[in-house]
């Protein structure tokens, strides 16, 4: 599906490499820093990524390594885009190594302390004419760019999971992006071999200001005994054509950034429609977090996946 287009189109004539952003850094190795680490290198851009943890960094390279192989084999990519792709992608221990950088993506934590924190300390190290994105489901792309030193250059550049995989990727102007800063990053985006949906700065833009209620609201059938986990994932696949279902999509997604995104939404819009489900706060009060911590709707410790009510 989408991977054949994106992975095949990047770098490919009619999606010439944008001359403005050569070097991309990358803040956050978790599963959206890394599958956008992924396409940027394939792209053609040397890549510096960063975070918290050196260890998720490592994770992430071996990650890329196996994907990228994998796509190898399937004949998405040539064998030879292989090896190249994966020596443009560099580990950056500070934020020092983003300095020379033409953009920088963070994909951090959805959490706008974490991330005011991120680009308060960052942008003391780049070059003023570094444009920074954030891949943010949620948050505000105006505050957010209120806390840098140049919010003309800030953008929210929000991926899609698994971001091989998916061809969107929302472009979010903030209230001071500049022209110049939207024309080159669609650019770059489309140079990925990804299509733009833009979208207004509003709570969780357009796909999860419509995805993440229907998630949420899956969440409440569970907690109110409508269904089972199982029954309520099958009637989404059987009876809407959901490629996924939601509890399933929800673990896939990641149970704290479910929960963030509605607070956002909650609060944002402050409509009561979009109260988080208590249940759903009790999964990540436990940790179980869906598949990054193994455990979320489903338990992926065993060779099937089991559900957990
Ligand atoms: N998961 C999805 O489906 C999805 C889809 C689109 C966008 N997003 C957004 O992408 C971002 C990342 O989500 P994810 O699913 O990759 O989360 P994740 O939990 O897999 O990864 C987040 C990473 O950020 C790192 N981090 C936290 N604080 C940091 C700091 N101060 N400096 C450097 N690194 C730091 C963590 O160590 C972790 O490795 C969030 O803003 C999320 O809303 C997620």
């Amino acid at each position: 599906m989408g991977m054949n287009v994106a992975a095949k189109s990047a770098g490919k004539p009619g999606h010439p490499i944008p001359q403005s952003i050569k070097k991309v850094g990358i803040i956050g190795a978790g599963q959206m820093g890394t599958g956008i680490a992924h396409v940027v290198a394939l792209g053609g851009h040397d890549v510096v990524i960063n975070d918290l943890k050196p260890e998720a960094v490592e994770e992430s390279i071996r990650t890329i390594e196996k994907y990228m192989t994998r796509q190898a084999e399937k004949g998405i990519i040539s064998e030879a885009q292989v090896a190249p792709a994966l020596e443009r992608i560099k580990f950056a221990p500070t934020f020092g190594d983003f300095a020379d950088c033409d953009l920088v993506i963070e994909a951090a934590t959805e959490d706008e302390a974490v991330k005011r924190k991120i680009f308060t300390e960052l942008c003391k190290h780049l070059n003023p004419s570094t444009m920074l994105a954030t891949n943010t489901s949620s948050i505000s792309i105006t505050r957010l760019a209120s806390t840098t030193d140049r919010p003309e250059r800030f953008i929210g550049m929000h991926y899609m999971n698994p971001v091989p995989l998916m061809e969107l990727v929302e472009l979010i102007r903030g209230i001071a992006t500049d022209d110049d800063t939207f024309v080159a990053t669609r650019e770059f985006v489309e140079s990925l071999g990804k299509n733009v949906a833009v979208s207004e700065d509003f709570p969780a833009f357009i796909v999860n200001r419509i995805l993440l209620p229907m998630i949420n609201e899956a969440v409440y059938t569970l907690y109110e005994g409508v269904g089972t986990v199982e029954a309520i994932d099958k009637a989404m696949k059987l009876g809407a054509h959901h490629p996924m279902g939601p509890l399933e999509l929800a673990d896939f997604i990641g149970l704290d950034t479910c929960l963030s995104v509605m607070q956002v939404l909650y609060e944002g819009l402050s409509d009561s429609k979009y109260r988080p489900c208590p249940l759903l706060v009790k999964y990540v009060e436990a940790g179980w977090l869906g598949r990054k911590t193994n455990r979320g709707f489903y338990d992926y410790r065993g060779e099937t996946p089991v559900p957990t009510r």
